[in-house]
C-alpha cells in the first residue's frame, strides 16, 4: 500500500533543469507515483516532462505528461480540463514552477523591469492562476491539497529582489488559500527549500565570478549548518509528507527544508 494509492497528483514544473543531479519537481513525481498516485507531469516543455514520465514509469508508478506554460491561463485552463476529462479528479497539486538567475534577476539597483516581471509572472502571477483553476476541481470535490514550493530566501537575507518577493508572495498565497478553503475541506501548506544540490540552482552560478561547479558546491556545502546541501528528494519526502493523509490536520504552514540555514542567517 502507498501513500498516495488512487491519488490523482498534478506536479506543475514536473521536468527539470539539465544537469547533473534530480531535480525538485522530477524527483517529487517520481516519489509520489512510488506512493501509488497517478502522475499528471506538467512543463512548458513537453519533453522535460515526458522524461519525467519515464522516470516514474521505469519505478512501475503510473503518469502522463502534457504541456502547459503557466504564464498563459489558457494554457492552465487546457491542463486543468485534460486531466479531469482523463482521470476524473484532482486530489493533489503540487506547484513547483519557480525561476530566478536564469531569468535574469539580480539586487535592486539592477533589476530591469522586464526581468522583474518575468520572475513574478512565473513565481507568483503562475501559481496564483493554476490554484484558481484546480481549486474550482477541489471546491466540487470537496476535497483537495495542494503544496507550493516557496523559498527560505523568502524570510533570508537574499540579494535578488523579484525571487525574494515572489516567494514572499507565495507564502501570503498559501495562507491565504489555507484559511479560504478549509471549509471545503482543501489543505494548502507551503515548502521553502534552502540550499539544494539540483541543476536549477547550480548550473547558472557554474562560470559565474570564475567559480568552478565544485567552488560552488563546496562554498553552498558550507553555509548549511548541517554541514552541506540538500537534495531534491529531501523537497519531495516534504511533499509526500505535507500531501499524504499523514498530514491531515496541517494547513496553512510555510515548512523549511532548509539543514537549518535560516536560523544561521535569518
Ligand atoms: N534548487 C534550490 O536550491 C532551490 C531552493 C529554494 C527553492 N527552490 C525552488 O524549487 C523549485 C524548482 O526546483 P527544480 O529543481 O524542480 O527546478 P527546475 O528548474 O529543474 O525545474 C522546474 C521546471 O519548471 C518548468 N517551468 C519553468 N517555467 C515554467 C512555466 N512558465 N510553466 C510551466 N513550467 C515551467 C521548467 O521547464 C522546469 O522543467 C522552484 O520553485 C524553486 O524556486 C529551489
Amino acid at each position: 500500500m502507498g501513500r498516495l494509492d488512487g491519488k490523482v497528483a498534478v506536479v506543475v514544473g514536473a521536468g527539470q533543469t539539465p544537469g547533473q543531479t534530480v531535480g525538485n519537481g522530477r524527483a517529487t513525481a517520481v516519489l509520489f507515483g512510488r506512493e501509488g498516485a497517478h502522475v499528471v507531469a506538467v512543463d512548458r516543455y513537453l519533453d522535460a516532462a515526458e522524461a519525467t514520465v519515464l522516470a516514474v514509469s521505469e519505478e512501475g508508478g503510473t503518469a502522463l505528461a502534457l504541456a502547459g506554460d503557466i504564464t498563459v491561463e489558457q494554457d492552465i485552463e487546457g491542463f486543468v480540463a485534460e486531466t479531469v476529462g482523463r482521470l476524473g479528479r484532482i486530489d493533489i497539486l503540487h506547484n513547483n514552477v519557480g525561476v530566478s538567475l536564469a531569468a535574469g534577476d539580480g539586487p535592486v539597483a539592477e533589476i530591469t523591469g522586464e526581468a522583474f516581471d518575468q520572475v513574478i509572472a512565473t513565481n507568483l502571477r503562475g501559481m496564483v492562476l493554476t490554484c484558481k483553476h484546480v481549486l474550482k476541481v477541489m471546491q466540487a470535490q470537496r476535497a483537495g491539497v495542494i503544496v507550493n514550493i516557496s523559498s527560505v530566501a523568502a524570510v533570508l537575507d537574499y540579494p535578488n529582489i523579484a525571487y525574494k518577493t515572489s516567494k514572499a508572495g507565495v507564502i501570503a498565497l498559501t495562507e491565504n488559500l489555507a484559511v479560504t478553503f478549509a471549509r471545503y475541506g482543501i489543505r494548502v501548506n507551503c515548502i521553502l527549500p534552502g540550499l539544494m544540490n539540483t541543476p536549477m540552482a547550480i548550473e547558472p552560478r557554474v562560470g559565474r565570478d570564475g567559480m568552478s561547479r565544485e567552488q560552488v558546491i563546496a562554498l553552498r556545502d558550507s553555509q548549511v549548518p548541517l554541514g552541506k546541501m540538500g537534495t531534491a528528494w529531501d523537497v519531495a519526502e516534504a511533499a509526500l509528507f505535507l500531501a499524504s493523509p499523514q498530514a491531515g490536520f496541517i494547513t496553512g504552514v510555510a515548512l523549511p527544508v532548509d539543514g537549518g540555514q535560516r536560523l544561521k542567517n535569518g
